[in-house]
């Protein structure tokens, strides 16, 4: 080895999707970069022992390096629909096919608890999502404004505005 090249190590982790527990809301945080959500972690946790919501982490020695949240609703139709949220994963572990396995389990559960049909939105600005999306099988059925807002952990409410396109996808048991 010259003085130029520089030493590399390559380390193979293993990434487990699990059901998140009450340990993992503040190392959802990512160490203050997702500080602001607090309270939506919070209520998603709350939500999650109701049997509302599920929230997934992917594990990496213990620590949450990707997740995403599913909204179970019931319309007064009698239509069970299930919305995914809030996908994402930590930058240095882009490209590993962690989101691609987070949406796959996100999907065993869904289809466990009786679900079938699964929504997601995707920032009109968010190619790489989108196109993660169709990849598996998520078509565009429409868009929307993207309007919501959440109270931060000062307690200030942040108006959000990031217009999306709306995906779908039914899914069946084999
Ligand atoms: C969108 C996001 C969750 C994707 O997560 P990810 O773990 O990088 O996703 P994957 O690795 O499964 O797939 C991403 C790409 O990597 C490729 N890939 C998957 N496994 C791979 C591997 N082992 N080696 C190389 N590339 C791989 C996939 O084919 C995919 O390619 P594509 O972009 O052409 O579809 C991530 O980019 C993210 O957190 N972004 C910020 C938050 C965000 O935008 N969330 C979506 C909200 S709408």
């Amino acid at each position: 080895m010259t003085a130029l090249e520089q030493p590399t190590l390559n380390v193979s982790l293993p990434v487990v999707i699990r059901i998140a527990t009450e340990e993992d809301l503040p190392r959802l945080e990512w160490y203050g970069q997702y500080i602001h959500y607090r309270n939506l972690f919070r209520r998603a946790y709350h939500d999650q022992q109701l049997g509302t919501r599920l929230m997934l982490v992917a594990d990496c020695n213990g620590f949450p390096v990707g997740h995403v949240f599913i909204l179970f609703i019931d319309d007064e139709q009698g239509r069970k629909q299930a919305y995914l949220y809030s996908l994402r994963v930590m930058e240095m572990f882009h490209s590993q096919g962690i989101g691609t396995h987070l949406l796959m389990e996100a999907e065993a559960h869904v289809l466990a608890k009786g679900y079938h049909r699964m929504t997601i939105a995707a920032a009109k600005t968010n190619h790489v999502a989108r196109r993660l999306y169709e990849r598996l099988g998520y078509e565009v059925f429409m868009d929307d404004r993207g309007e919501w807002s959440y109270t931060d952990h000062l307690g200030k409410v942040i108006e959000v505005k990031e217009p999306c396109w709306l995906l779908q996808k039914t899914i069946s048991m084999r």
